[in-house]
């Protein structure tokens, strides 16, 4: 795929027309105020590659960097360009405001250098976590990147051609908007929260109508009480829920029934906003349909008598983008089923599937779903949850990966990717319990005692699909989960794991079932926390080491 890239990139180099969303790189600023330096990139979650493109308007040499506090030393350089014998490329690092120094680990590759129109487009890689101690390693918070470029490719000190700008590459936000846009607002009113430690609050409602079509591009969190609301969600309910309520959740209510998620928001995270290209279609046709806000209160310190008036904004648009949001519902089926994970397991995994070979027998073609982001959802007991992609019988990525799971911390995290699933892909769900702590067996069900296994697929373009889910068919598995011995746990979960699933296809009216055969495949191991590139490909990285002569050294040595 890589190889198809540096041409592709080149025509849509920091274009920002809706159209121009690149796949493999979703995510672009403008590192400097004049917007001569644009770095795009995207990356391959959560251990993989991230690659870069940077584009300068120079045909000179080109600098980047990844710094600790904005300076250049400690930072992580790479310098590339298109000389007069050909091109160059080298990750170095700085140990002060020298000349960086060629890093022995040459953890970056150079996918593509040229020049056009007085522009150096220079496209580079490296895994996101690598073993090198040289590098600075890329986490999910803001990072300090820095620039530099020279109008020759004779490279020397870059005087003023150089900055600084904080950027989260894993956990990127664009911009906000402008405060005047308009929004709907889906918020309780001053609710009491009861001075239980946990408390969910389920609020069944209609949105204000809008009569044509519109899109939700961003989805803005008002919290009342910083300190006791710990997640929200929006779900979208089927026709058959008709009356709106303003309650506790999980009590039974036709409500419980309303999981197609719209919007979320969890402790620790923001505003969200949407890929330029894409938005949540709302209003129009389907604008009778209600919405189920649900508000986890924790609360501790049982403080009693808090009113709290908190919710989402959606804020939305009638210039209509390219696609509608969709988002797919995959995991365990929820409610219903008996799949039991028997108490005192320190670790139990629970299976499902889709098979979107099903799919067409709904609709054909069925287009290819791109997925952009995910949300990943259990309850207490929930550990990890791993998401596989399947093509022909073989696992070739992981839609989502979270291995340090918290149920305070749900949220829709981009994919630094867009990730592709065809007519015929399969998707396996999987959650990892502990349950080492519970006296009886956890139930697969609504309340937060019992447990979820979900993986909401934000994708586009929609379809009439809001479910894959399935269960295993337990009636061939000779145990019990109430009578297990605990040296029997894994051996119970193995049988779980081959036993055939029942799949089930929803649409949105929430009424057609598909059920059909199928075994879990089984999924990858997750790859190695840190990865070490193969050096044999080293790109011609001795060209800058002929230039790095004492007099060039001489002339960096001034702040960057
Ligand atoms: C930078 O170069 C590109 C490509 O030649 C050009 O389209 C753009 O206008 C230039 N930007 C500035 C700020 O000069
Ligand atoms: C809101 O923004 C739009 C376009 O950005 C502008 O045309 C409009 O006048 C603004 N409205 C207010 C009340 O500021
Ligand atoms: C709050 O706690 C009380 C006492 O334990 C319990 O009776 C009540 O059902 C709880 N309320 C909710 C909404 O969970
Ligand atoms: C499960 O939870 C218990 C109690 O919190 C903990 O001691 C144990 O290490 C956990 N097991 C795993 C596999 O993390
Ligand atoms: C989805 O498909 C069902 C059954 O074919 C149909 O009744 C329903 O109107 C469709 N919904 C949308 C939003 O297209
Ligand atoms: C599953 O497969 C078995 C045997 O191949 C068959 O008897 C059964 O009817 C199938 N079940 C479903 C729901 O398709
Ligand atoms: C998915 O469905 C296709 C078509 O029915 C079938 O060939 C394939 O074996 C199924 N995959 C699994 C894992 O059951």
């Amino acid at each position: 795929m890589c190889s198809l890239l540096p041409f592709f990139s080149l025509l849509l180099i920091c274009a920002t027309g809706s159209w121009a969303m690149d796949v493999t790189m979703p995510f672009m600023e403008y590192l400097d105020q004049e917007q001569l330096v644009c770095l795009k990139w995207g990356f391959d979650n959560p251990v993989g590659d991230i690659t870069f493109q940077l584009a300068v308007n120079t045909t000179g040499w080109v600098g980047f960097g990844l710094s600790p506090n904005g300076d250049m030393k400690g930072s992580d350089i790479v310098i590339g360009g298109v000389g007069s014998s050909g091109s160059y490329f080298s990750d170095q690092y700085a140990t002060g405001n020298s000349m960086p120094l060629e890093d022995a680990q040459q953890s970056y590759t150079l996918l593509s250098v040229r020049e056009n129109e007085g522009q150096t487009v220079m496209t580079f890689k490296r895994p996101i976590k690598t073993c090198d101690d040289k590098d600075f390693q890329i986490t999910a918070q803001p990072i300090k990147l820095i620039f530099a470029y020279g109008e020759t490719d004779e490279i020397s000190y870059h005087e003023s051609r150089r900055g600084t700008k904080e950027v989260n590459l894993l956990n990127y936000m664009p911009k906000s908007i402008p405060t005047n846009s308009s929004y709907l607002s889906a918020m309780v009113d001053n609710i009491i929260v009861p001075s239980n430690t946990t408390y969910y609050h389920c609020k069944v409602m209609k949105l204000p109508k809008l009569n044509t079509k519109h899109h939700i591009y961003q989805i803005e969190p008002v919290i009342d009480h910083l300190d006791l609301v710990h997640h929200m969600l929006l779900y979208h309910c089927p026709p058959k829920v008709t009356e709106p309520y303003d309650k506790p959740c999980y009590m039974g209510d036709i409500g419980d029934s309303c999981f197609g998620v719209v919007a979320s928001w969890g402790v620790g995270g923001g505003v969200y906003k949407l890929p330029e290209n894409v938005g949540i279609p709302i209003g129009g046709e389907n604008s009778d349909a209600l919405y189920r806000l649900e508000i986890h209160y924790n609360n501790p310190e049982r403080k009693e008598g808090i009113k709290d008036s908190s919710g989402l904004r959606l804020h939305y648009t009638a210039k209509l983008r390219q696609h509608d949001v969709g988002i797919m519902t995959t995991g365990v089926l929820p409610g219903r089923v008996k799949y039991d994970i028997p108490a005192k397991a320190n670790q139990f995994l629970t299976y499902a599937m889709c098979n979107t070979s099903y799919f067409s027998k709904f609709f054909n073609p069925v287009p290819d779903l791109q997925v952009f982001a995910v949300l990943l959802h259990t309850h207490l007991a929930g550990r990890k949850v791993r998401v596989g992609h399947f093509r022909n019988e073989r696992q070739i990525d992981f839609l989502g990966i979270d291995e340090n799971y918290n149920f305070d911390l749900q949220q829709t995290v981009s994919l630094g990717s867009i990730k592709t699933i065809k007519q015929g892909d399969e998707i396996v769900v999987e959650c990892t319990y502990n349950t080492t702590n519970r006296a009886s067996v956890t139930k697969m069900g609504l309340a937060t005692t019992d447990e979820m296994c979900l993986a909401f697929l934000f994708y586009y373009p929609a379809i009439n699909i809001t479910s894959c889910v399935s269960i295993p068919d337990a009636r061939g598995v000779p145990m019990d989960a109430e009578k297990i011995p605990v040296d029997k746990i894994t051996e119970y979960e193995m049988m779980l794991k081959k036993a055939p699933q029942y799949q089930a296809i929803l649409n949105s009216n929430h009424n057609t079932f598909l059920f059909q055969n199928g075994t879990v495949r089984d999924l990858m191991k997750t790859p190695a926390a840190c990865q070490i590139r193969n050096t044999s490909n080293r790109f011609s990285t001795s060209w800058i080491v002929n230039l790095a002569g004492i007099i060039l050294v001489l002339l960096w040595i001034i702040l960057m």
